[in-house]
């Protein structure tokens, strides 16, 4: 990002008040004063204006163990929300990057920052989500090749992405599909008529849920994390 777009995102000054901050030689880059407006800056280089660092507390990342019962939503008039879980201080602006089923456990992403959220959910970006699923019935013999061509969603029309599912045993696999289609693992497995009783997200692309969080807590993403989408 430009440096006089990250002040101005992390500031509450306009684009000309920006120029003259820079121009004024208030503005410290690593340390440095700069006046460069087109300098390109990465999201942990430390920028300071009159000597505060401005991306503080600006952008929050957080992962969380999302237990059953909770909604995946900021607001909701009967259940829980996943917002609900986290203190007060740290609800403001805070979205989801992508949902999961009222049921369902695992890994959400939180974020305050759009341009990042959006990353880790636009369908293009084609990012490996890791499911663990528990079945009423046995897993079908012809599972595997079933979800590696695709299954054909009616309603959209689409054919599911090449999906890879790792037995581990009768009623208990892992699916890792590319895509996050409405219900899509627990349609995957309607194709067979087999019902998902239990559903937990282990991972999204390389962010893995923290096996230290039990159910309901979170923790902020480490800068590597971040750093991955
Ligand atoms: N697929 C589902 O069916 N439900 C989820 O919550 C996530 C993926």
């Amino acid at each position: 990002m430009r440096l006089s777009r990250f002040i101005q995102i992390n500031s509450s000054y306009g684009r000309q008040q920006v120029k003259l901050l820079l121009a004024q030689g208030r503005i410290r880059v690593a340390g440095d004063v700069t006046t460069e407006a087109n300098l390109e800056i990465d999201r942990f280089v430390r920028v300071e204006l009159d000597g505060q660092l401005l991306q503080e507390s600006q952008s929050h990342y957080l992962m969380l163990n999302k237990p059953a019962g909770v909604v995946s939503s900021t607001e909701h008039p009967e259940h829980q929300t996943v917002i609900d879980l986290l203190p007060e201080r740290l609800r403001q602006g805070l979205h989801l990057a992508g949902r999961l089923d009222l049921k369902t456990t695992g890994l959400m992403l939180l974020t305050n920052d759009g341009n990042w959220s959006r990353r880790v959910t636009q369908p293009e970006s084609r990012i490996a989500k890791v499911y663990r699923v528990t079945t009423k019935d046995p897993v079908a013999t012809e599972a595997e090749e079933v979800f590696r061509k695709g299954i054909y969603f009616r309603y959209e029309d689409i054919t599911t992405r090449p999906a890879a599912l790792e037995r581990i045993d009768c009623y208990n696999s892992r699916l890792t599909i590319h895509e996050g289609r409405y219900h899509q693992v627990k349609r995957m497995f309607g194709y067979f008529d087999n019902e998902v009783t239990a559903l937990h997200r282990e991972s999204i692309g390389e962010i893995m849920l923290d096996p230290d969080l039990r159910p309901g807590e979170f923790r902020p993403l480490t800068a590597a994390e971040v750093a991955l989408f």
